[in-house]
């Protein structure tokens, strides 16, 4: 989400090495001013600790504007854990990062990140009460609650896809062509929403098991992933990985909305300005994704299916705030939300 990041911005760097089970993580707490640090742990084959470092600040930096945005009293978090999840993980290393997230007293909480799965998790938590996203109380949208954010990441970005067609077509979703990157876990349920209010949907993926499905069970256009961007549709949702908008993928694009769930969907914080310029409305990713946050955040707090849901519905209207105040200084809208989720954790 952001071009430079000073390490001295963050208010706590923890590096951890543990000899005896072949750790190396690093926890990064942004800033906490509204709430103690929640953030994912990733676990990532980095090929140096700087390259991990640069990350974890990166991450960290951005839960802070993602936790503040989604009004939630948290602060932003991340934590790394340098190894291939594949070859490297095992419960004892598990253990011991448990161990290393507990000595920061509570100043940071976990959860699940790339790498990393709620079984994961539910070890560590042996180690330490700073953890969350390992079990829900409730249960949305009709499906058992393991946990996992996904459902709500995409109840929420399906609540921003909403929003900015309202806000930028004057409609709803009923017969609006939709383009969606990437049926995984989000992407799918969000495709599952918008056939539910009406939405003509397109998508792609590089494998078939999802794409498959929306086709017989949501009468889906199957789309290549090199065409999926470049369709004459209404609203294109990134849903796979990060940095697909870029120079050349704008000079393609025919869409006039872009809400999706990606993280870092713009490849630099500049073509914000370029696709105010073209037209092209942005949902800033890291107000319509989070739901996923806003999950993990009730999940520590025990809440209701209600407060959970009215929580998530409550993203439509900070992307309509975002729109409206974009439009009125005439500044591209991750520019602003930048401003606004500053003017809330920095009071
Ligand atoms: P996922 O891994 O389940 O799904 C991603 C899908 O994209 C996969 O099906 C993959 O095959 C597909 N894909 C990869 N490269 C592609 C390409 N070039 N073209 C088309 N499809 C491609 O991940 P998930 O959980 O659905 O997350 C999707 C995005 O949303 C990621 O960027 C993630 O960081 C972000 N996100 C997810 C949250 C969650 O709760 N799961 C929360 C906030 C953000």
């Amino acid at each position: 989400v952001f071009d430079h990041i000073e390490f001295d911005e963050h208010e706590h760097v923890a590096f951890c090495h543990d000899k005896g089970t072949g750790l190396k993580a690093i926890i990064a707490v942004h800033n906490s001013h509204l709430g103690p640090a929640l953030g994912g742990c990733r676990m990532w084959p980095y090929a140096n600790s700087d390259e991990a470092l640069n990350d974890v600040l990166r991450l960290s930096k951005g839960m802070t504007y993602k936790a503040a945005m989604a009004n939630l009293n948290q602060g932003g978090g991340k934590a790394v854990i340098i190894g291939d999840p594949r070859a490297h993980k095992t419960p004892e290393m598990m253990l011991a990062m448990g161990r290393f997230v507990e000595s920061l007293s509570g100043k940071y909480i976990s959860a699940e990140d790339s790498g990393m799965s709620v079984a994961d998790l539910r070890t560590m938590a042996q180690e330490t009460t700073y953890i969350s996203g390992t079990k829900a109380n409730y249960h949305f949208a009709g499906e058992e609650a393991d946990g996992n954010p996904a459902p709500s990441t995409a109840y929420g970005v399906f609540t921003g896809v909403k929003a900015s067609v309202e806000h930028y077509f004057g409609t709803g979703l009923q017969g609006k062509k939709v383009a969606i990157q990437g049926l995984g876990h989000v992407g799918y349920r969000l495709a599952e929403h918008l056939h539910r209010e009406g939405a003509e949907l397109f998508v792609a993926d590089i494998y078939p098991e999802g794409i498959n499905r929306a086709k017989e069970k949501l009468n889906a256009k199957i789309v290549s992933p090199d065409e999926i961007l470049k369709l004459d549709v209404d609203v294109v949702a990134p849903c796979a990985m990060g940095a697909t908008i870029n120079r050349q993928s704008i000079s393609t694009l025919k869409a006039k909305v872009i809400a999706g769930a990606a993280n870092n969907q713009l490849e630099t914080e500049d073509l914000g300005e370029i696709l105010k310029g073209e037209g092209i409305l942005y949902a800033p990713d890291y107000v319509i994704n989070a739901g996923g946050i806003i999950d993990i955040y009730h999940q520590k707090m025990l809440s209701s299916n209600e407060a959970l849901k009215s929580h998530l519905e409550k993203i439509g209207a900070t992307l309509k705030e975002v729109y409206k105040r974009a439009d009125e200084q005439n500044l591209a809208t991750n520019r602003v939300a930048n401003t606004i989720a500053e003017e809330k954790f920095k009071k």
